[in-house]
């Protein structure tokens, strides 16, 4: 299996890029957040538990996210490329998926998409979902900046950084032109 794992503060274009390239490749996407949204939305125990972290912009902790991450990564074994759209997103999360992928035929790709603080601000800003208010937003940034950015030094010699600071057809040419 082809695993494209894609990083980057809120805001860089995760979501954006690994749909372009989920239509391009025809890899299916998981996207944690997608996730943790529906369950919030249905209502379901496990979106109860967990809306306190989303309306702040907090983590979820990382034992409800890996068991989300393991279901869904178990239900698409067969397919012969995968993209990871938030996950993992904090070093604990890395190792559980080192442990999870260990052993099976996997070629992994993994891309640090890099945009300034001030343009993520302006997008989310723009954007306006449910989290996407100011001192959420700040929060989601901070966040990132303590559990996040420490996954480029543990994935530093896997690591392909791309400059999202570009329009999404260009980030997504780069993104395809080093996948291998
Ligand atoms: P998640 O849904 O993953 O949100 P996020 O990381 O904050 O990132 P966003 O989805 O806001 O941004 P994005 O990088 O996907 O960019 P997008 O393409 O949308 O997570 C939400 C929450 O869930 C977290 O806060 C956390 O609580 C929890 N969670 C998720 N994963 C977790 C995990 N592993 N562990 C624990 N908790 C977890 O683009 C943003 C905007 O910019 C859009 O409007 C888009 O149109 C625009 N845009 C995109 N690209 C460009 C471009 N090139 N030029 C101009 N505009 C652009
Ligand atoms: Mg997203």
């Amino acid at each position: 299996m082809n695993l494209i794992i894609l990083i980057g503060a809120p805001g860089s274009g995760k979501g954006t890029q690994s749909q372009l390239m989920s239509n391009s490749l025809d890899y299916p996407v998981i996207c944690i957040g997608d996730i943790v949204r529906q369950e919030m939305n249905s209502k379901t125990e496990l979106g109860k538990e967990m809306i306190r972290y989303i309306e702040t912009g907090d983590l979820v902790p990382s034992d409800l996210i890996n068991k989300i991450f393991l279901n869904k990564f178990n239900s698409l074994r067969s397919s012969k490329g995968l993209i990871l759209d938030g996950f993992p997103r904090t070093v604990d999360q890395a190792v559980f998926l080192n442990e999870v992928i260990n052993g099976l035929n996997i070629r992994l790709n993994i891309f640090f998409i890099d945009v300034p603080d001030e343009v993520l601000i302006k997008r989310l800003t723009y954007r306006s979902r449910a989290d996407d208010k100011e001192e959420i937003i700040i929060n989601r940034l901070n966040t990132y900046n303590l559990e996040t950015k420490p996954l480029l030094t543990f994935y530093k010699h896997l690591l392909n950084t791309v400059n999202g600071n570009d329009t999404e057809k260009n980030v997504q040419s780069k993104l395809i032109a080093c996948i291998n």
